[in-house]
């Protein structure tokens, strides 16, 4: 039995949000006096070369968790081999009104309607200042929910500029179903723009700070074969540096007669798993191997991280799966992957 399975009860007697701030506040406080490690699981080491960046094992924290970077020390404890922090937005945004976040534990599934809740990537960036973490470290870009989806381009080019050369590489989110129209930039036209502009500010800064930054686009996994493969063209053409799937789902297959299971949002968890590893497996055909891919989605345990390996993954990164099993679920992935 972990600490988590002691833990994990009295959380899941919370609101959820309410669970997952007091969670993040312990893990900052454990920290501090040095107390988080000691409960924590060894994980071995697996290296692994993607996007030019050398990850110490393939397993990372998935974007979400930690919106604002502010328990980077603490979550690095978890022997994760990369963690993405955000969504940030530009300018900070409340989100949607809570309730936003439900659990389905029968279905080990979470709905969010969380909104890109930021405070903003000023904030974002004075945490990173004040972390000492040396690992490799993502943030997931969003657009503010008011900036109009035509000007969407702007606020991405923003937030590469800010966070260019002050992090391991940053992901494009073009996937999240709870900014009005996000998902609409990846129509072929409004991607193919999109990823223009990216690219080319990419090359600019590469230039005037003589390194290069990787840029991931993390993808929904409620796409069709016709979209997938017009999209993969698209990660080809411009040389994305890493195809992130995916993100949660709309659909409510298998837990729409649960308690929750009709709430807005996305879906994430077991209920997932599936519909994510198809998209993943097809876009891994549709990349032939030209583009990195990073799978995300239903991963509860050390089989499905060897099925989304099976499926194209280089990489994997968990959410959903760390608030149902907590962070034993780290080492099972990554012994598994070396297998
Ligand atoms: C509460 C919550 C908030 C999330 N916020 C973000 C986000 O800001 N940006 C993003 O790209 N994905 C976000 N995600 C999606 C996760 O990063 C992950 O891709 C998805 O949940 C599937 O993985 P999982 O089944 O292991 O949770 C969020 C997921 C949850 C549950």
């Amino acid at each position: 039995m972990s600490t988590y399975d002691l833990v994990r009860p009295l959380l899941f007697r919370l609101d959820p949000e309410t669970a997952h701030n007091l969670t993040l506040a312990g893990l900052r406080f454990l920290e501090k006096l040095d107390l988080v490690e000691p409960f924590m699981p060894n994980v071995p080491p697996l290296p692994r070369r993607v996007m030019g960046l050398d990850f110490p094992n393939p397993v990372g924290l998935a974007a979400g968790l930690d919106k604002n970077g502010e328990a980077i020390d603490a979550l690095a404890r978890f022997g994760f081999g990369f963690i993405e922090v955000g969504a940030v937005t530009p300018r900070p945004q409340p989100g949607n009104p809570r309730p936003r976040m439900f659990r389905l534990p029968q279905a080990k599934a979470i709905i969010n309607r969380m909104g890109f809740n930021n405070l903003g990537v000023h904030h974002l960036l004075a945490n990173l200042e004040r972390t000492a973490y040396k690992g490799i470290l993502g943030v997931n870009l969003g657009k503010n929910f008011d900036t109009p989806i035509e000007k969407a381009a702007d606020d991405y080019l923003i937030l590469l500029d800010k966070l260019y050369g002050r992090v391991s590489f940053v992901t494009v989110n073009i996937s999240s179903p709870n900014t009005k129209n996000l998902r609409a930039l990846q129509s072929t036209e409004e991607l193919d723009l999109l990823l223009r502009a990216i690219k080319a500010r990419q090359a600019d800064l590469a230039q005037r700070h003589g390194s290069y930054m990787p840029v991931a686009v993390k993808i929904a996994p409620d796409l069709d074969d016709a979209q997938i493969d017009a999209m993969a063209a698209l990660f080809r053409r411009h040389r994305v540096d890493a195809v992130m799937a995916t993100n949660t789902t709309l659909s409510r297959e298998g837990v729409e007669y649960l308690r929750h299971g009709k709430e807005a949002g996305g879906l994430s968890g077991r209920p997932l798993r599936e519909k994510s590893t198809r998209v993943l497996a097809a876009f891994h055909r549709a990349l032939g191997g030209e583009v990195p891919l990073i799978g995300s989605g239903g991963i509860m345990s050390g089989d499905d991280a060897r099925e989304k390996r099976n499926a194209g993954a280089d990489l994997i990164q968990i959410y959903t799966g760390l608030i149902y099993r907590g962070p034993e679920l780290v080492r099972d992935c990554v012994e598994a992957l070396g297998t």
